[in-house]
């Protein structure tokens, strides 16, 4: 693990961040054009860069100790440098060209465990680049231009959930989003509330194979009903009327929008109610849970000072979040881990860090 000196024998112009974030409720209605609710967590993603001579860019990861470079046009082949790749081939199509650069990057966002650590990469990349040259993007764009980057450039076919709440939350807040319209509100949490995140240990195998396909399952779905997107449903029992899967894929879509919209708020009592009734659709309906994220969910539904708790992210492995009393949370996060580790798991509490 290098400094940027060390790296590249000369300071940076120029360092931004991104924070990871957990998603308290709205999951996989994103690209269903939905209601979403994530906060951030403290992790954050750093990006240092200055300008260098000649055309190629040269990206130094400092987790991975891996160095990447690309011409514009020839994309790398680390996956790490793609995300920063895309960024830079989005601000070049919107603003204009972008010199060759030396980028470093470090994070303490874990990555594989659905806490967008990649959205952090891509938000602080642009930050960077913004700050550097100046550059007319507000965080609204850095989010689309980040999503833009993910889906193009690095293959995942996103929503724009984790961008957004990488570019636009602060610690302490929670972002009430409208997918469709970006309509959106930062609220505080629950009263008396913190956030606990716990990685069930479990890498996550088949997101992204079982992600577009629960994507195509809500378009069919939704033509199938006749609109646009799922969002549109207003009567939840329309969706009965479709032969499964697609009456369950919808019933989670319809439920958890309903979930977020009574979110803003709510008592961490009930908020915590509604986390529950989440991970429930997400195990049952939804079918993107496993049983280590269920008996993770469980333990923390469980403790005396949990107000609720589910998976959090694309399923199928990774980490859940949970609600708890404020003041609480290292204590609880050690009696929920000694529990799950007892049954034989390995995982480890990430938020307190
Ligand atoms: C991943 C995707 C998001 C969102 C979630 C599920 O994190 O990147 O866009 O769909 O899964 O809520």
């Amino acid at each position: 693990m290098k400094s940027f000196a060390e790296r590249f024998g000369a300071r940076p112009d120029t360092v931004a961040s991104a924070p990871g974030r957990v998603n308290l409720l709205g999951e996989h209605t994103d690209y269903n054009d939905g209601y979403v609710l994530p906060a951030s967590i403290p992790q954050r993603t750093r990006v240092a860069m200055r300008v260098a001579a000649g055309t190629v860019t040269t990206v130094y990861s400092a987790e991975l100790d891996a160095t990447a470079s690309f011409t514009p046009g020839e994309p790398p082949q680390q996956q790490f440098a793609r995300y920063v790749y895309g960024c830079i081939e989005e601000t070049r199509l919107r603003v204009g060209d972008v010199p060759a650069l030396d980028i470093h990057v470090e994070s303490d966002v874990p990555m594989g465990v659905g806490l967008s650590s990649s959205a952090a990469l891509e938000v602080a990349t642009l930050r960077a680049l913004r700050d550097l040259f100046e550059l007319p993007l507000e965080d609204v764009l850095v989010a689309q231009l980040a999503q833009r980057a993910e889906i193009h450039h690095a293959g995942v076919n996103c929503g724009i959930l984790d961008q957004m709440a990488s570019s636009l939350l602060d610690l302490g807040s929670m972002l009430f989003l409208d997918t469709r319209s970006l309509a959106r509100t930062l609220l505080p949490l629950p009263a008396g509330a913190e956030v606990l995140v716990v990685d069930s240990g479990v890498a996550r195998s088949l997101a992204a194979s079982k992600y577009n396909e629960r994507r195509a399952e809500c378009e069919e779905a939704a033509r199938r009903l006749g609109v646009a997107s799922l969002r549109d449903v207003d009567d939840p029992h329309a969706v009965e009327r479709l032969d499964d899967p697609w009456r369950r894929r919808a019933r989670h879509v319809v439920s958890e929008n309903a979930r977020v919209q009574s979110a803003p708020g709510a008592s961490a009592e009930a908020f915590g109610k509604l986390m529950n009734a989440s991970h429930a659709s997400l195990r049952d309906d939804y079918e993107v849970s496993i049983a280590a994220l269920d008996e993770l969910a469980a333990l923390l539904q469980g403790d005396e000072h949990v107000y609720g708790a589910k998976l959090t992210g694309a399923g199928f492995g990774g980490a859940c979040v949970a609600l708890c009393r404020a003041g609480t949370t290292p204590e609880a996060g050690r009696r929920v881990i000694d529990k799950y580790h007892a049954s034989g798991r390995r995982g480890r509490v990430l938020v307190p860090a």
